[in-house]
């Protein structure tokens, strides 16, 4: 069964056709970074201006890749949730109205849950595992119990990951998106120049919550303080902060993903979002792995970023379980309760 499964629901339209929720067939991203760099940070309304744009020729060049015309298309899938509302409402439509026109199944599937299952389009990963899904919206730490059914046992209790990454290399003037820029200048700084602080949250929230506002702040008053002192402190270099600001980041996810190993042993581990592409968060969580004689799943960076396949893969898990969608389905913009076991979608959330 071929299905299309179509992405937007931030600054990247994508679509991918994937065969039995396992082989992908083609994979086309049209990211929007060029457009969103001279606001520093992702505008809603030009973001879904552009899915508009882009919706049809993505589309296109994905059934060309996978060598396919839209008879040789049994479902088509789409994000609905969650996501900037412009920008998803761009991608479901689309797909709601190729189904109508097609009379083809249309099946709707929450953006977060296909992160956190996209590792198996790497490999069959047995059930249940950890998942790490770390992106510019989203810091959260689930365990995967079948693909329909996720777990959400840690999440962000203010700013996400990747965010921090944004605002900090924003802050430091080395570009956008922060994460790239800030992986590349670290490689060659000194991760050790600087101690900013890690978040304590004891009593405070969830045990494996995340918080990233104050790393951030710690970061800017790292920099003031220098420059009041730079008379007698040793030259302070952009790659220095940028080095310990990525190792404190990082240090935090890997806390709370090795509590959550000795509490909740999982054969296996798996990692998604944007954040996932960054090169030291890769190296650490394969070490992780290797000492706890766990598995790391660790997907290449177009099925960590927002990408169709994702969306594609799960929607055949989803169809199995559950069913087409009905055609009346809309967009949400946050997931109601992001804590606990929820399901990939039910009517009316
Ligand atoms: O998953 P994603 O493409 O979009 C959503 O937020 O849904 O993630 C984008 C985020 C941005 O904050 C970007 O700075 C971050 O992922 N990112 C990285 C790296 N590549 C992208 N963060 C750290 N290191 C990277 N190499
Ligand atoms: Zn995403």
């Amino acid at each position: 069964m071929n299905i299309l499964g179509i992405e937007s629901s931030c600054d990247e339209t994508s679509a991918s056709v994937v065969r039995d929720g396992r082989s992908i067939s083609s994979l086309v991203i049209a990211s929007q970074t060029d457009i969103h760099a001279q606001h520093h940070g992702v505008v809603p309304e030009l973001a879904s201006r552009a899915h508009v744009e882009q919706i049809g020729p993505v589309v296109e060049a994905a059934l060309k890749e996978a060598d396919c015309s839209w008879d040789d298309i049994d479902a088509i899938a789409a994000s609905n949730r969650p996501g900037l509302s412009g920008s998803l409402a761009v991608g479901l439509s689309f797909a709601k109205g190729s189904a109508l026109a097609l009379s083809k199944p249309f099946v709707a599937v929450d953006h977060i849950m296909a992160h956190a299952w996209a590792a198996q389009l790497v490999e069959d990963i047995p059930y249940p595992y950890l998942v790490l899904l770390v992106s510019g919206g989203h810091t959260l730490l689930a365990e995967i119990h079948a693909p329909t059914d996720l777990e959400v046992i840690g999440a962000t209790i203010d700013d996400a990951c990747g965010e921090a990454f944004d605002k900090v290399s924003a802050y430091l003037g080395t570009g956008y998106p922060g994460g790239p820029a800030i992986d590349r200048l670290a490689t060659t700084g000194n991760a050790e120049a600087y101690a900013f602080p890690m978040p304590n949250l004891k009593g405070r929230t969830g045990r494996y919550d995340f918080s990233y506002s104050g790393l951030k702040t710690a970061v800017v008053h790292q920099r003031e303080r220098f420059r009041r002192t730079s008379a007698t402190d040793a030259p302070e270099t952009v790659e220095d902060i940028a080095a310990a600001f990525q190792k404190t980041a990082i240090d935090q996810l890997l806390d709370r993903l090795e509590r959550a190993l000795d509490e909740r042993p999982n054969p296996a581990i798996a990692i998604g979002g944007g954040v996932a592409s960054n090169s030291e968060l890769r190296r650490r969580i394969d070490a992780c792995a290797h000492r706890r004689g766990t598995r790391a799943i660790i997907p290449p960076p177009r099925l960590c970023v927002d990408n169709g396949a994702m969306v594609a893969g799960l929607a055949w898990s989803v169809l199995e379980v559950q069913g087409p969608s009905p055609l009346d389905t809309g967009v949400s913009a946050r997931v109601p309760a992001f804590r606990g076991r929820f399901e990939n979608h039910r009517r009316g959330t």
